[in-house]
């Protein structure tokens, strides 16, 4: 029996944004418009998530700021990831309590990944007093109601109760720029890989309703966004608990055929459910880019299954060179875990040698870290961190030497970019992405950020491509 989407009633929302308009009526009674800074940690859903808490926060009424000084809000949204990313947001939170003693009445709200752990969340209401707020990924729907009884009351809230999820429809969103887009078809994963704490913080997976993810992207693409990055923890099981019988690479071209000058892609895909079908709408489809980020995690058989990823190095290649055949044009990225317990020399070999193997464009490499509550917690893991960290260099150097090989292959090439950003730097003032997603840097007139145009890749190094913009 699959597991039955929750959603949230449209009417819970519209009281959410009713409070919005309270609040509003609240914050700005001195004529003043109140300040906000949003800080985000961890992956694109994340990011995702920020826009939202933004979006509401807008409706109430707070302009946004960068400044921790200058905001009578801070909302910091978390990520679990690794210990790393826990550490910093920690600290962070911890630095906070200058600005709240210098601000009297400032609001410290910490929500995300992170705080929906149990012990995280006590650690934070014994030990961090001038955090106000703390609500986990679940309820972020109704932040307003959360924030208002703060206000209120001037109690501390902490709404962070264990939840599978659900599908939360117009929340107001607040996205930043306009050249890129983050676009949520789906949250939450089943995946349950040892080493992962994203399904214990992030419940069960749901997607969204077909047609309102074409409904958003339309409207994306009208108000003039370029690219748009269709987001998941695994958008390959797109689909799979709702009524109709529509996948991932079924939603991909219904966006891809919107009228518009637009490229659309997609983060991240489980290998072991990325399908021919997918490759082949990918290669149909003109303007979905030809970029893949498939995270094999290891090349090591042995490390694959005590990792749960229900598929082997070869299964992995074949799904590469399949994917390849259908575009040449490939561009592949990946993650890889490096000391994941009991990970051997041979085993962390078998890495070394699928990475020669596949040649991968960018590899995104972490050390493995130990998380609270998940079976690869208490494998054993005879291995010191200084052992891990050599092969962690070693994976880098490999990394970098291919990425750099890859690149120098661009030089002399005309490629179509979506010019994005500024660089801030001279004579490369402006940042720019290919189809496949590698960052092309170049000279040229600002007027030019979200335009496609030809340019000529002139050098490149490990990280980046430079080019200029052809006449
Ligand atoms: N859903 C995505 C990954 C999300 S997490 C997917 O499965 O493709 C992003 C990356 O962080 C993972 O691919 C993995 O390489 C890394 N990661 C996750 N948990 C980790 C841990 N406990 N230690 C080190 N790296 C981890
Ligand atoms: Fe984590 Fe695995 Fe789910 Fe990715 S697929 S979020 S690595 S459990
Ligand atoms: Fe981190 Fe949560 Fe994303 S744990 S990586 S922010 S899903």
């Amino acid at each position: 029996m699959p597991y039955q989407r929750k959603t949230i009633d449209p009417e819970e929302i519209k009281k959410q944004q009713a409070i919005c308009a309270e609040i509003f009526e609240r914050v700005t009674a001195d004529g003043q418009r109140p300040l906000a800074m949003v800080d985000t940690y961890g992956c694109q859903q994340n990011e995702a998530d920020s826009e939202k808490l933004r979006g509401y926060l807008a409706e109430m009424g707070y302009g946004f700021t960068q400044d921790e000084f200058q905001a009578d809000v801070i909302v910091v949204n978390t990520c679990a990831v690794r210990e790393h990313a826990e550490m910093r947001v920690l600290g962070n939170v911890g630095a906070l309590n200058h600005t709240k003693k210098a601000r009297p009445g400032q609001i410290i709200a910490v929500c995300g990944c992170m705080v929906q752990q149990e012990h995280m969340a006590e650690k934070l209401k014994r030990s961090y007093p001038i955090v106000d707020l703390v609500f986990g990924p679940h309820e972020l729907w109704r932040f307003p109601e959360l924030l208002k009884r703060v206000m209120l009351f001037k109690k501390r809230v902490f709404a962070t109760a264990k939840d599978d999820g659900a599908v939360a429809e117009g929340i107001p969103l607040r996205r930043d720029g306009g050249v890129k887009a983050w676009l949520s078809i789906m949250y939450g994963c089943n995946n349950f890989c040892t080493y992962c704490i994203v399904p214990y913080v992030r419940g069960r997976e749901r997607s969204r309703l077909p047609e309102d993810i074409v409904a958003e992207a339309r409207g994306l693409i009208e108000e003039g966004y370029k690219d748009i990055t269709l987001l998941g923890q695994n958008v390959n099981s797109y689909g799979k608990d709702l009524a109709s019988p529509v996948d991932f690479a079924d939603l991909l071209r219904a966006v891809a055929e919107l009228p518009g000058d637009f490229v659309v892609r997609f983060m991240t895909s489980h290998p072991k459910d990325a399908t021919e079908k997918l490759f082949q709408t990918m290669a149909e489809c003109e303007k979905c880019a030809h970029h893949i980020h498939l995270p094999v995690q290891s090349g090591s058989d042995r490390i694959l299954k005590a990792m749960n990823r229900h598929y082997d190095r070869a299964a992995y290649l074949e799904k590469v060179k399949l994917a390849r055949r259908y575009m040449p044009d490939l561009v592949l990225t990946t993650d890889i875990i490096v000391g994941f317990p009991g990970e051997t020399e041979e085993d962390f070999a078998d890495t070394l040698s699928l990475c020669e193997e596949v040649r991968f464009d960018a590899m995104f490499t972490f050390i493995y870290s130990k998380r609270v509550g998940t079976p690869a917690a208490s494998m054993p893991d005879p291995y010191t961190r200084a052992d891990k960290q050599k092969r962690f260099d070693r994976l880098t150097e490999l990394a970098n030497r291919i990425s750099g090989e890859k690149h120098a292959e661009y030089e002399g090439k005309t490629l179509r970019v979506l010019v994005d950003g500024e660089t801030g730097k001279e004579p490369y003032n402006l940042s720019s992405r290919t189809n496949g997603g590698r960052l092309v840097h170049l000279k040229g007139d600002p007027a030019l950020i979200g335009q496609f145009v030809d340019v000529t890749v002139t050098s490149s190094n490990t990280w980046a491509l430079y080019g200029e913009v052809n006449a």
